[in-house]
């Protein structure tokens, strides 16, 4: 069976390679299992000093797998917590340091991670979408907290709500990544920027890491956001929205009020 998620270990650093091209990459439960128990025990394991999160095929990842969303909408039974994203508590309090490198279309979850990256390159053709309001859903990973921090509630207002695609520039102008290179050299880049950060002094790098981050926050937050997450999967209007990805025509939200 293919595996969707790779994983990898060398030069002291956890390699993730999301491997579901045919699909986009789009992010299913299983993948979130393994991407959440290979970045939580990384944290106990003494060879992996760095995280590398990349993609196999022509983008980073289209996001969460878009059937997943409706099953849970589509369930009778209330959600229970263990429905939640497994990946998303494990990102919020990882103390290893995680790189990643987006090439091609990032969605959705595939750039509200980035947020819980800290060092992201891009490919100088990449780009970057949340289209969260246009599927009738909200942000999640903490993104409503970490996004305005970073970029600006403006500027993350706009990407949130009109969820238009931005490029790498404006990605690495905005403070959302730290460069922009050409698609051929993104892995080796970020590989030897992984391999780097490895050989620096391993426990001041875990204590600057989590100095720089506030895991109580992000955690209430997640859970905040995932009540008007799981509330929105069930209306109407992001029946409409999944039905119109489905059928390849855009959404009419002009009944709902
Ligand atoms: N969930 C499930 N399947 C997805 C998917 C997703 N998020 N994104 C793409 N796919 C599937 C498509 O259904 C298609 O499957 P098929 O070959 O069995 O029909 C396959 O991946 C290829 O996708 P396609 O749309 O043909 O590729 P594209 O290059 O024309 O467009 C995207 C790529 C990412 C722009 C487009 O697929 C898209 O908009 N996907 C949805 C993104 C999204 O809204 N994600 C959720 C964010 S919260």
């Amino acid at each position: 069976m293919t595996q969707h998620v790779l994983v990898e270990k060398a030069e002291k650093v956890l390699v993730l390679t999301l491997n579901r091209p045919d699909k986009k990459n789009a992010l299913t439960r299983p993948m979130y299992k393994t991407l959440a128990t290979e970045i939580a025990n990384a944290d106990t394991d003494p060879d992996i000093r760095c995280i590398l999160i990349m993609a196999n095929g022509d983008m980073f990842t289209a996001g969460n797998d878009l059937a997943d969303f409706a099953a849970i909408g589509a369930a009778t039974s209330a959600p229970k917590p263990e429905d939640g994203n497994p990946l998303l508590p494990v990102l919020a309090s990882s103390r290893t340091p995680i790189v990643a490198a987006v090439n091609g279309r990032a969605v959705g979850i595939g750039v509200t991670m980035l947020l819980h990256c800290d060092m992201v390159f891009v490919a100088n053709d990449a780009s970057l979408i949340t289209p969260f309001v246009n599927l009738a859903l909200v942000p999640e990973a903490a993104s409503t907290l970490l996004m305005p921090l970073r970029i600006g509630h403006a500027r993350a207002f706009e990407m949130f709500v009109l969820g238009e695609p931005g490029g790498a520039e404006k990605a690495v102008s905005w403070g959302i990544a730290n460069r922009a290179v050409p698609p051929a050299d993104l892995h080796r880049i970020a590989r030897a920027a992984a391999v780097s950060i490895a050989a620096r002094a391993p426990a001041a790098v875990v204590a600057t890491k989590s100095l720089m981050r506030d895991g109580r926050a992000m955690l209430a937050r997640l859970s905040e956001e995932g009540a008007h997450f799981v509330r929105q999967l069930k209306t109407a209007e992001f029946k409409e929205a999944f039905a119109a990805f489905s059928e390849r025509r855009a959404p009419d939200f002009s009944k709902f009020g």
